[in-house]
């Protein structure tokens, strides 16, 4: 079966460090793919080369068959292919639910003087997108604090909120960037369940992540990247009792 998302060949380097080798990853609608490997292995560069944050030299990236390649970030996130951060990217002075209508923008939503333009027009943003943000708060359990400023949230529900807006873009493709740092506790759990969700109404996920077991609990396939290139494939299980890539993971 073709994937929702296929990375081919995809190689980047930025003055001779190789970041991306030749990769190939097929993400496919409804599973999980776990990507792991220690830092500096490439993992957050392959995010920032499928989503369009950076260019790459060569290869291509195909959502549902047709190539991203000269699509820019904003672009890519309406055709439904849709990220979150390794640090939230949220906007902290602003509520829950501006920080999810922001997304259903033309823009990223990074820099201020967006935020400023979005504000003003999210005042008459349509009742769609505001319900719809509703929708999936109420989903994430995060409809009580749907008014509250992200500032005054703790660090898991403000994470639980990165993911709640990289769904307002309808993905058909979700990469998260490591979700479960720094959280605990209630918001754990419910980004277990929400991650899995996501997966069984059809969505192709990807999931960078440090927290073993949170990945071998929900993905499907692991994928173990090292110094810009995928060094192994298999369940999560098999990857981390591999004697080598466990060293290769704890010796760097
Ligand atoms: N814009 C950039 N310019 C130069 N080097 C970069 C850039 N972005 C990432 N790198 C390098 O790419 C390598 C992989 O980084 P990264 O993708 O953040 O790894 P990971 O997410 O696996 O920890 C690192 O050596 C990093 O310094
Ligand atoms: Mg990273």
């Amino acid at each position: 079966m073709a994937g929702v998302l296929e990375v081919r060949d995809l190689s980047k380097s930025f003055d001779g460090i190789v970041v991306a080798s030749h990769i190939d990853l097929t993400l496919k609608s409804g599973s999980i793919v776990g990507l792991i490997g220690p830092n500096g292995a490439g993992k957050t560069s392959l995010f920032n080369l499928i989503s369009g944050v950076v260019k790459f030299d060569s290869g291509t990236v195909l959502l549902d068959g047709s190539p991203l390649d000269r699509l820019k970030f904003h672009q890519r996130v309406r055709g439904g292919l849709s990220r979150t951060w390794q640090h939230t990217r949220l906007f902290p002075s602003l509520p829950v639910i501006d920080n999810l209508l922001i997304a259903t923008h033309d823009y990223p939503g990074e820099r201020l003087v967006n935020v400023l333009f979005g504000r003003r027009r999210l005042k008459a943003h349509d009742s769609v997108a505001r319900d719809k943000a509703v929708g999936i708060l109420g989903k994430m359990g995060l409809a009580n604090v749907a008014d509250d400023l992200v500032s005054d949230l703790p660090y898991g529900q403000q994470k639980l909120v990165g993911v709640a807006r990289a769904l307002m873009g309808d993905a058909k493709c979700l990469l998260l960037d490591e979700p479960m740092a720094g959280v605990e506790g209630q918001a754990y759990a419910a980004m277990q369940r929400v991650v899995r969700e996501v997966a069984e109404s059809g969505v192709a996920v990807c999931v960078v992540e440090h927290n073993i077991a949170f990945i071998r609990d929900l993905c499907d396939e692991g994928v173990f990247m090292f110094s810009g290139a995928i060094m192994a494939r298999g369940s999560v299980a098999e990857l981390i009792r591999d004697p080598q890539l466990t060293e290769l993971y704890f010796g760097h």
